[in-house]
């Protein structure tokens, strides 16, 4: 048996597979364990179960003796130091793949509602103003037939362009790929140049942090709508205020915000054409049960001193 600590419960039935193992314990709260907190909760674990809320820096691990594996309830791990994890020889986890098509999904239903204004739409109707059929209001911008910008061709950049074909857009990409023959790798100065919609799938690493910043919204379209289901310091967030407020672009939907959560004062919140909903990607009851599996798997796997079935590398 080895102590575990878990920062949230997880949905499904996965921690009970754990429990019956390991001696666990789960924060139970609806906010994640605060800094110190986590640090004192985690001092005497072997094995880590973390969400991307809780900081992993080198100070923590250097904290937590006995850490033999951290197992992330996510695809990203920008909020676990690797490189203090491998100097320590301890395994990271993460859970890809079970979240590629609930996140691609989403990015649609960002893309989509943006394009056609829905947030406006459905409050007006709340608020009385649903007064007769009215040719002029409410009008959007075509999906099929236009142009989207695939900044980051991962396992869920593909399935977003997967779907982008199947509405007729023109498909290009930036960064990882190779994609199939039916989409175009483009630099990223003609992406932006180019695209109707740009959607954001690369993970936040030093080279990506702020790569969305004034100058790259300068090169969008005036009817660009930027989405970003990735993660929120990857565009710079008063950048983006402003490049709204002054019409540079038509709008932007973001699953991801930086800070986050974004408070509900933001001052990026009053700009015009926004769509903001709380890191909600993977939010479908099977990707977040399957997450709960494999994090489950990861931990077991590196307290029982063998392979992750997902090892996340140190190189960034
Ligand atoms: C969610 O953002 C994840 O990385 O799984
Ligand atoms: C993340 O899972 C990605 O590769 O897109």
């Amino acid at each position: 048996m080895a102590r575990c600590f878990v920062t949230r419960e997880l949905p499904g039935p996965a921690l009970d597979r754990l429990r019956s193992r390991h001696e666990v314990e789960v924060w139970p709260e609806r906010l994640p364990p605060a800094p110190a907190e986590l640090a004192s909760r985690a001092a005497p674990a072997e094995g880590l179960l973390t969400t991307l809320n809780d900081r992993v820096d080198a100070a923590l691990i250097e904290h937590c003796a006995g850490l033999r594996v951290i197992s992330n309830y996510a695809v990203g791990h920008d909020n676990i130091d690797l490189a203090a994890a491998a100097a320590r020889r301890i395994a990271v986890g993460n859970t890809p793949d079970v979240l590629t098509e609930a996140t691609a999904d989403l990015t649609f239903a960002l893309l989509l509602a943006a394009a056609r204004k829905l947030p406006e739409a459905i409050a007006s109707v709340r608020e009385g103003d649903w007064l007769t059929w009215e040719p002029s209001r409410y009008l959007g911008q075509a999906v099929g037939g236009a142009t989207l910008g695939i900044v980051g061709l991962g396992r869920i950049g593909n399935a977003v362009a997967q779907r982008a074909l199947g509405f007729g857009m023109t498909v290009l990409y930036t960064g990882g790929g190779p994609g199939p023959d039916s989409i175009s790798r483009v630099p990223l100065d003609r992406l932006l140049a180019e695209a109707d919609f740009v959607s954001l799938h690369c993970p936040l690493t030093r080279a990506t942090r702020r790569l969305i910043d004034a100058d790259a919204l300068a090169r969008m379209r005036s009817n660009a709508i930027l989405i970003n289901t990735s993660r929120g310091p990857i565009v710079d967030p008063d950048a983006l205020r402003v490049a709204l407020v002054e019409g540079q672009i038509a709008g932007a939907a973001l699953d991801v915000t930086d800070p986050e959560p974004l408070p509900a004062d933001d001052p990026l919140l009053s700009a015009p054409g926004l769509i903001v909903v709380p890191h909600i990607g993977s939010a479908t009851r099977a990707a977040r049960e399957q997450m709960a599996e494999l994090a489950v798997e990861n931990l077991l796997a590196g307290l029982d001193g063998r392979p992750l079935p997902h090892q996340v590398q140190a190189v960034i």
